[in-house]
């Protein structure tokens, strides 16, 4: 459609009328947002529909806001409170741990955990240096940023992915890593010269026409690097030994090309398709400063008299006309009566509380398993990885039980940086949990000396682990919901219970995320708020 022009006589509100009355609404709204009035169709596909509880909607049904007991001060029960609070809920966070944020946690120097098994670690980390020992990464779709802008966290671009991070499959004999860059190079040339050659040489007749045949070994050609014989030789996307740089000096590519059978024996394909998931496409962002800066942005919008930390809840009881908080803190066990309960604490932390909410909640809770994810971030003297390796931000992917090693992808070029010596899940992780915070690190960082050399001991200022499923009160890093979160068997889960309703990224499409929790909450106040309206 064409761009509209306001012009003499034609005032934008006129020109609108016209186009609703002959084109129809659906008309008129593509057109509004032509003009900037509107979403654009493409944009309002994208925006989740949501509805911030306001004071004026009280308004026309004379009802007044209600008292509500959120039971967690991870995201979904901080959002619950922030939400329902812009229309005067009175609302009381009662969170087990010290801090809020839930599994959002950032580690700086001074912190001080002490796990399931007694382990006691205070962090040692310089000022400035910090770990995210939860969330860590953004999306550009999920509704965390849009959070963030409301809040006002500033955020900055998370490195994913990184041509320059390395790749390390020691299993497959490699006694050194391999760029990402190198690994490409070499996995997208053999795919492409085999396709290609057998495109040429009619294996694929049957399934494609000549103009396809000719069009898909045009775009191998470009895309495997391949000369005209459809041999792949290597090239400039492996990298170089010595970089290109003045008259005189063309660089020296890296030498060695190897043969398509021994890039498939090394295994380095199988890390390419990360960086294609929806969640984990580039660009990625991540709060400036730590991605504690959200829930602390939460707990500064709620107020901090509305939330009670080292409150541990001890029963949930719904008694018809309002609901019973049980909970200790200090020593001391209180209770505090409400109009409605949000249950946005882990599943497997709430299914031990005592309640009245029936057997379909306990079995419900009871279904859903928690799993483990553990983090080590080793402090290091110098970035000796941008200064020795030019690396900067990124993953570096391995075989080793350390999984993951991060790059900051912030502070470049600073004195010190914080990696993050592994990531890993499962078995791994649980494995990791079992040693001493010592014996991790070391454990880690022999790994990591494998890859890196002598300097990823040599520069080690200090460490600070983390485990999720051995961490008091969350005890999981996320959870599985068998079937998805809308099986039948989570019914009791998705509906209120009574006057108790529950919320948390293990009731959405995206556990492990915090847009899980953020749209979770969202579900639950809408359905609260239109319940209180109604009521
Ligand atoms: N969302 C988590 C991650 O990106 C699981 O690692």
């Amino acid at each position: 459609m064409a761009q509209p022009q306001s012009g003499p006589g034609t005032s934008r509100r006129s020109f609108l009328r016209k186009v609703g009355l002959t084109g129809g609404a659906g008309t008129m709204f593509a057109t509004m947002g032509a003009l900037g009035l509107a979403p654009t169709a493409q944009a309002a596909q994208r925006e989740l529909p949501f509805h911030a509880p306001k004071p004026s909607d009280f308004t026309l049904s004379g009802r007044g806001a209600a008292k509500v007991v959120v039971v967690g001060g991870g995201i979904a029960g901080l959002t619950t409170a922030y939400e329902l609070g812009k229309a005067g809920y009175d609302c009381t966070v009662l969170e087990a741990r010290d801090r809020t944020g839930g599994r959002n946690f950032t580690v700086r120097g001074g912190d001080t955990t002490t796990d399931l098994f007694g382990n006691r670690q205070t962090a040692r980390f310089g000022d400035g240096q910090y770990m995210n020992a939860g969330p860590a990464r953004l999306p550009q779709w999920m509704v965390t940023l849009d959070y963030c802008r409301e809040l006002g966290v500033p955020v900055e671009v998370f490195t994913n992915v990184n041509a320059d991070a390395y790749l390390f499959n020691e299993s497959a004999g490699m006694t050194e890593p391999m760029r990402y860059r190198t690994a490409k190079g070499d996995v997208y040339g053999y795919v492409s010269e085999l396709l290609a050659k057998a495109t040429d040489t009619g294996a694929l007749d049957a399934e494609l026409t000549a103009t396809d045949r000719e069009r898909l070994v045009e775009f191998l050609k470009d895309f495997g690097d391949l000369g005209d014989t459809l041999d792949y030789t290597g090239g400039e996307r492996r990298g170089y030994d010595v970089v290109p740089a003045a008259a005189g000096t063309p660089g020296v590519l890296l030498g060695d090309v190897p043969s398509a059978s021994e890039v498939f024996a090394s295994g380095v394909g199988r890390y390419f398709s990360f960086e294609f998931g929806f969640d984990q496409a580039m660009l990625m962002f991540q709060p400036v400063g730590g991605m504690d800066r959200i829930p602390r942005a939460l707990t500064r919008a709620i107020g901090g008299h509305r939330i009670r930390t080292g409150a541990v809840v001890s029963k949930i009881t719904d008694k018809g006309s309002g609901v019973t908080v049980t909970y200790t803190q200090g020593g001391r066990t209180r209770s505090i009566d409400a109009d409605y309960c949000v249950g946005a604490l882990p599943p497997n932390i709430l299914a031990k509380i005592p309640h009245n909410l029936g057997s379909g909640v306990q079995t419900a809770l009871e279904a859903i398993t928690p799993s483990s994810a553990g983090k080590i971030g080793l402090e290091y003297r110098s970035r000796w990885w941008e200064l020795d390796h030019r690396i900067y931000g990124g993953i570096t992917e391995t075989d080793q039980d350390v999984t993951h090693i991060w790059h900051p992808s912030h502070g470049f070029h600073g004195e010190r940086g914080v990696m993050i010596g592994y990531y890993n899940y499962g078995a791994d992780a649980d494995a990791y949990a079992k040693l001493t915070p010592r014996q991790r690190e070391t454990r880690a960082v022999a790994a990591g000396v494998k890859i890196y050399g002598a300097k990823y001991r040599t520069e080690l200022a200090s460490s600070f682990s983390h485990h999720w499923r051995q961490t008091p009160h969350l005890e999981a890093a996320w959870h599985t919901t068998t079937g998805g979160p809308d099986h039948a068997r989570y019914k009791p889960l998705n509906e209120p219970t009574g006057r108790v309703y529950f919320a948390g990224d293990w009731l959405s499409y995206t556990d492990a995320w915090q847009h899980g929790a953020f749209t979770s909450a969202r579900k639950a106040v809408t359905a609260l708020h239109a319940r209180v309206l109604a009521a």
